[in-house]
This record gives C-alpha cells, structure tokens and sequence, in this order.
C-alpha cells in the first residue's frame, strides 16, 4: 500500500493581485520505505510541495493522503499532533534550539512521546554517536560547524523512528565534501530503519542518491523515473579518521 498519495493538489498564491501557480496538477505515489527526491529550479515549486506533503502548508485543491489519512482536511491541532508522530525534518538552516545542547536538541522530539528525560537523554545520546558527534553532546549550536549542526538535525529527525523523513535542500549551506557525508549519512539512516525519505534539492549530483527522480518545472511533473545511476550510501572515499568521522557504528556492534 502506498505510504503517501498526492492527489490532483493545486497551489496557487494570491499577492495582492499577482497570482502564481505554484503546483499546477500534482499526483503521486509513494511507498514506505523508498527515497525520493524532488528535482527541480529555483521557483519550481519543490519546497511548496514539500511543506504541503509534510501538512505544513494547505493545498488550494487536491488531498494529501498520509496511511489512509487526509491530512489536508485535518485542523491546525490534530496536523500538530500527526506531525509529531510521524513526521521529522531537516531543514536547509539546520533550526536547532539556539539555548539547548547538541544531546537536548535530539531529544526534543522523544518528549512528544512521552519518553521520561533519562530515557530521552540516553537515545539522544546514542544517535549523536550514530552520526559522529559523540564528542559534541554538550555543545550548543553555535559552538558547533554547520557540518555538524546538520548532523545533529539528521540525528535529530531520525531519532523519533517517523513514518517519513522530509528534507528541504539539506546541503545548501555546506561545503562539497560536508555535503557528501551529510547526503550518505541521511540516506543511510534512512534505508537502515526503513524509513521513506523525500529530499527537495536543485543538484542532480545529489538526486542521484534517491531510488527515485521526480522533476518538478514550473508547477508541474515532468519525469519521475527509478535512478538509474544510483550512489550507494557507503561511497564516499574513507576520509583520515577523526574524532568527529569515525564511521557510523553499526547498531549490532552496540
Ligand atoms: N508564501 C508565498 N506567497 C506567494 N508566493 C509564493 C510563496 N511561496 C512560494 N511562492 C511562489 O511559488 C513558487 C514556488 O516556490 P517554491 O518556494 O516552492 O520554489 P522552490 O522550487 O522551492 O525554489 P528554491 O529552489 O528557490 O527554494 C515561486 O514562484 C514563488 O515565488
Ligand atoms: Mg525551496
């Protein structure tokens, strides 16, 4: 069954009396466990797309259907709600709490589940040590580089298990080979857990880790194919070993 359905949604934005269609007619199907990514230029409509399928934005038309529920029909609390259970993010600028530490950023999201401070401590914890940041579990935000800021957004976004995974231009603030790491590193996470993932970029180079290619112009979808040319997750040349890239552990040798 498919894990998400986009039907027929239309967006149209209204500013004074200039109006822009943002999404024209937009259908897809996507299963659990597949990794998307949505390609396309700047003004294409990704992000419009992506915050309409993560409940963030209401369609003008059309219906999102998220395992048998239309969330476009929900209200403001029950979207809360459903995001919280089944949603994470990573976002462009990372949107770490600014007063938190690296470990209660990561946490935050086990409160919504009710899991006791200790315990969310711990998890925290250990998806922190899962992307490498084992040696950065008190620091704040702005004592960290972005690299690492996005490493705590990814374990962050993984550590709740959600359905689904979105990511709005995840690299665009990080250097070639940072991106590469924090590509492999999202992908990884996510065909580990067999989560469903949906990137938005503009970069073929970084479309090419989804199983799947969906180009967006103008509000509409030109081609969405199975990647042929692939990049597994565990490609990145091994970089000299540092305290911060030792590889991601593998969760039996825990
Ligand atoms: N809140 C808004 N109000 C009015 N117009 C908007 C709004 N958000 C987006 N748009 C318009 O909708 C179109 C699609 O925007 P969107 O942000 O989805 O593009 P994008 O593909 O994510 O681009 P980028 O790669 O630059 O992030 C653009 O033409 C934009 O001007
Ligand atoms: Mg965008």
């Amino acid at each position: 069954m498919n894990l998400i359905s986009v039907k027929d949604i239309r967006k149209v934005y209204r500013v004074d009396k200039e109006r822009v269609v943002a999404l024209n007619r937009i259908n897809l199907d996507i299963e659990q466990g597949e990794v998307c990514c949505i390609l396309g230029t700047s003004g294409s409509g990704k992000s419009t797309l992506l915050n309409i399928m993560a409940g963030l934005e209401k369609p003008t038309k059309g219906a999102v259907i998220i395992d048998g529920q239309d969330i476009a029909q929900m209200s403001e609390k029950q979207l809360a709600l459903f995001r919280q259970l089944n949603i994470g993010f990573i976002f462009q600028s990372y949107n770490l709490m600014p007063t938190m530490t690296a470990t209660e950023n990561v946490a935050l999201p086990l409160m919504f589940r009710g899991i006791g401070r200790k315990e969310r401590m711990k998890e925290a914890r250990r998806m922190l040590k899962r992307v490498n940041l084992g040696g950065r579990l008190s620091h704040k935000p702005t004592q960290m580089s972005g690299g690492q800021q996005q490493r705590v957004g990814i374990a962050r976004a993984f550590v709740a298990k959600p359905k689904i995974v979105f990511a709005d231009e995840p690299t665009g603030n990080l250097d070639t080979k940072t991106t590469l790491e924090v590509m492999e590193m999202i992908v990884r996470m996510s065909r580990k857990y067999g989560e469903t993932l949906i990137l938005v970029t503009h970069d073929q180079e970084i479309a090419q880790y989804a199983d799947r290619i969906i180009h967006l112009v103008d509000g509409n979808i030109v081609s969405d194919e199975p990647n042929r040319s692939l990049i597994p997750a565990d490609s990145t040349p091994a970089a000299p070993r540092t305290e911060t890239n030792v590889p991601i552990a593998d969760e039996s040798a825990q």
